[in-house]
């Protein structure tokens, strides 16, 4: 008591001197397109398993973050009483033994257990009540508040006598507040954090990327795709492009795909082979942009001729819970390569300024400050090795937009899916961007690759 008091004594002193703002540069706010993002991966249908908040909060601020994590996560909130005086603004919550009975009927295996940071250290009556708790087994994500100073060391010896106790700890989340701080910053800051912290709610999948050329498929490069979890947009759920898309996990048995979107020498070969109908090049734009470069995509092909050159290489065009899967694994990116979209023409071939690109054919805007890729149209397969996907898979965005096999929506049995050497818009390369097309679609901006 008296050793809570003296640290108090030395609190106040500290905080005479910081009349600190609360300031960030970085804090998420409602509206905020990550925030946005974040709530609508969430809001699928069994995303995160609920977990049980659990607070020591002297002052306060430690409970909003927790309040905010569970409100984010729909998780279980409880702030302990810390049986210390009568301090106006309370510290005080609910009984110890009403979580401790509240942990043994409930079987949620993430705990986040908060904390203010006294003496430098993990405050002593959340240490006290930590002990009480079974750890074995539970994923522990330890969160905290303070105000000037920590000692990693300690922290990290506490967290290391966590792991001893059977628990999975999670890096802890950090927050710094002044005095000043409000409950909507608080709540703010809590959002970005966790925003940034992918890993505590998206699952990792361990990945072995494994391309080779397969001799049973004309020798194309084929990646491996074990079966795995996919994250697809509902088709009823994309309607207007209005309503807020939502996301739904299926899962999806193990396939190999082009590593490539296959390429005019390829086609060629089938149209030798007498198994594909020869595409239309001369005078056309088709024309114009593969310039007879046999290595590029094939473009201008439609849904049936490309499912005729994957037939006649004994594979089949992809559906789109697969071309996904491949694409971003089980992950709910936007992109092979994360949620967020560098222009900055390391990572697909996409549309280029008037300057520099096709002029008739640019979606930029002349002035359009735009960092070129380096190809006014198609690129050579695997120019933008940062944009391959987990599985290996090049130019999943950008290059050709892909052709899809999906489920009839509206008559339509194909989406073009990726985006184009001619886009510029982001929401277009996403996994948000496809759209149906007709039966026997295909044009300069549409290409393909085939799976087995
Ligand atoms: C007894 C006591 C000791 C504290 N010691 C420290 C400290 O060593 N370092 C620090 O940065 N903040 C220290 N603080 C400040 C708190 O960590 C900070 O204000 C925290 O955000 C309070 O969280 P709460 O509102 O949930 O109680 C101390 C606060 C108290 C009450």
């Amino acid at each position: 008591m008296r050793k809570y008091f003296m640290q108090l004594v030395t609190l106040v002193v500290f905080c005479v001197a910081a009349i600190v703002c609360c300031m960030d540069n970085n804090i998420a706010g409602a509206g905020d397109g990550f925030v946005d993002l974040f709530e609508k991966k969430l809001s699928a249908q069994g995303y995160v398993e609920e977990p049980v908040v659990i607070v020591h909060s002297f002052s306060g601020r430690t409970a909003t973050v927790g309040e905010s994590i569970a409100s984010l996560f729909g998780g279980r909130m409880f702030r302990y009483s810390d049986g210390i005086g009568k301090f106006p603004n309370g510290h005080g919550g609910v009984d110890q033994d009403e979580i401790s009975s509240y942990l043994n009927q409930n079987t949620a295996k993430t705990l986040y257990l908060g904390f203010p940071i006294w003496n430098e250290d993990v405050s002593e009556p959340a240490k006290e009540f930590i002990a009480t708790l079974d750890l074995n087994g539970k994923t522990v994500v330890p969160f905290y508040t303070y105000l000037h100073s920590v000692n990693q060391n300690d922290l990290d010896a506490y967290m290391k006598h966590l792991e001893d106790r059977g628990a999975i700890v999670k890096p802890a989340l950090a927050f710094r507040f002044s005095f000043s701080c409000k409950k909507n910053f608080i709540r703010k800051a809590t959002r970005t954090e966790i925003l940034k912290r992918q890993d505590l709610w998206e699952e990792t999948e361990n990945i072995n990327v494994s391309c080779k050329p397969d001799s049973s498929a004309k020798g194309m490069t084929l990646c491996e795709v074990p079966e795995g979890d996919v994250w697809v947009y509902h088709p009823d759920s994309k309607g207007d492009g209005l309503a807020e898309p939502v996301l739904v996990r299926k899962t999806v048995a193990a396939f190999a795909i082009n590593k490539t979107e296959v390429t005019l020498k390829q086609y060629s070969r089938c149209v030798e082979d007498g198994a594909c109908p020869e595409i239309e090049m001369d005078g056309s734009f088709c024309g114009n942009l593969i310039d007879d470069n046999e290595l590029l995509s094939v473009p201008c092909v439609s849904s049936v001729e490309a499912e005729a050159f994957c037939n006649w290489a004994g594979l089949r065009l992809p559906n789109i819970d697969e071309w996904t899967r491949a694409a971003r694994g089980q992950s709910t990116n936007n992109y092979t390569w994360g949620d967020s979209f560098p222009a900055d023409g390391t990572t697909l071939n996409m549309g280029e300024s008037p300057g520099t690109g096709f002029k008739e054919y640019s979606l930029a805007k002349a002035d359009e400050n735009f960092k070129s890729d380096g190809f006014p149209g198609l690129a050579p397969s695997c120019s933008f090795s940062k944009g391959n996907s987990p599985f290996g898979l090049c130019d999943m965005h950008g290059n050709l937009a892909e052709l899809v096999s999906i489920e009839e929506a509206e008559n339509n049995h194909y989406a073009l899916v990726g985006g184009s050497w001619m886009d510029v818009d982001p929401d277009t390369f996403s996994m948000n961007g496809s759209f149906g097309v007709g039966e026997n679609f295909g044009f300069y901006l549409s290409g393909f690759r085939c799976v087995k």
